[in-house]
Parts: structure tokens; sequence; C-alpha cells
């Protein structure tokens, strides 16, 4: 089984009940069932962290690097939706550019447009150590995100020659 991480920042977990007219009336729950729609269940198991505290993102994301240079790497991909963190972290940049050096794909996701809110959420901190990223396409980008997210696993796991 490959595993899949949908990693969400904080406050994410009231997806539906916060800010409906930027963020939508879709609850965490829903946007979870999106990417296992786009995910066989033969081959994937996805799995969904939450948190509003930093530093569990953090462990769970050094756990992944840990496992990989232990010669086990049950993750095959993370979508994150990094919250509040994406403008202000550089600890989340630093341990996403550890994944990176893994080659475990990661793509950033984010319901609004940040680009066209307050300057503050125009820069994105962990933009330049992800895979790519999925930006105001409200729930829809999470179904792009995981169609895109297995079609770069697949890809990985392919012998090459
Ligand atoms: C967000 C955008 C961030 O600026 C904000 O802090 C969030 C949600 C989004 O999905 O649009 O918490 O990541």
């Amino acid at each position: 089984m490959i595993k899949i991480l949908l990693v969400h920042g904080p406050n994410l977990g009231l997806l539906g009940k916060r800010e409906t007219n930027i963020y939508g009336n879709e609850t965490q729950e829903d946007l979870l069932q999106r990417v296992k729609r786009e995910c066989p269940t033969a081959k994937y198991e996805v799995e969904l962290v939450q948190s509003n505290h930093e530093g569990n993102v953090l462990d769970v994301l050094n756990q992944i690097v840990r496992d990989h240079y232990a010669g086990n790497t049950p993750v095959g991909g993370i979508l994150i939706n990094p919250g509040a963190w994406t403008h202000t972290s550089v600890a989340l940049r630093d341990a996403l550019a550890m994944v990176r050096d893994t080659g475990i794909p990661v793509i950033e996701i984010h319901l609004s447009n940040t680009a066209a809110r307050e300057d503050f959420r125009h820069a994105s901190m962990v933009a330049p150590v992800v895979t790519g990223g999925v930006v105001g396409l409200g729930a829809a980008g999470y179904t792009a995100a995981a169609r895109a997210l297995v079609e770069l696993i697949q890809r990985n796991s392919k012998p090459r020659n």
C-alpha cells in the first residue's frame, strides 16, 4: 500500500464553518473524500493529518524523512495546505526541503487565490521547495491536486532505463 498524506495546517479543521465566502462550504472531511476518490483503494491509502500545532506537522514530516533514509518509504506523496504557516514558517519550509530531497512529491494547495488577497498572503515560504501547487480553485483544487499526485507517484515508481 502506498500512503498519501493530506496535511492541513491551522484553522483548516473548521472548513465548512470558516469564512465560507472565501473558503467555501466543503468540510475537511469532504475534501478528504475528494482526494480518496482520485486514489484507487487497491493501491493507495489516504491519511489526513490536521493540526493547529506546527511542531506536530514538523514531527510527521521529519518521520517521513527518517523512514526514507532507513529504507522504508510508506508515504508516496503529500498534499499540503499549510494555511497561515505558508506565509510565516521557515521551519515548515526547511522540513519540506528535506522531503524534497527524498524525491517524495509534494503538492501545495490553497483554496483561495492567495495572490488576489492581502499582501501578506502573496508570499509562500514553501512554494520554492515543493513540487508544485494548486491555488485558488476552491475544493476542485483538491481533486486536481490528488489526480496530479497519483500521476507523479506512478511516474516515480516506473523503472527507468
Ligand atoms: C489558505 C490561504 C491562507 O492564506 C490562509 O491563512 C489559510 C487558508 C487557503 O487554503 O486558501 O488558512 O491556505
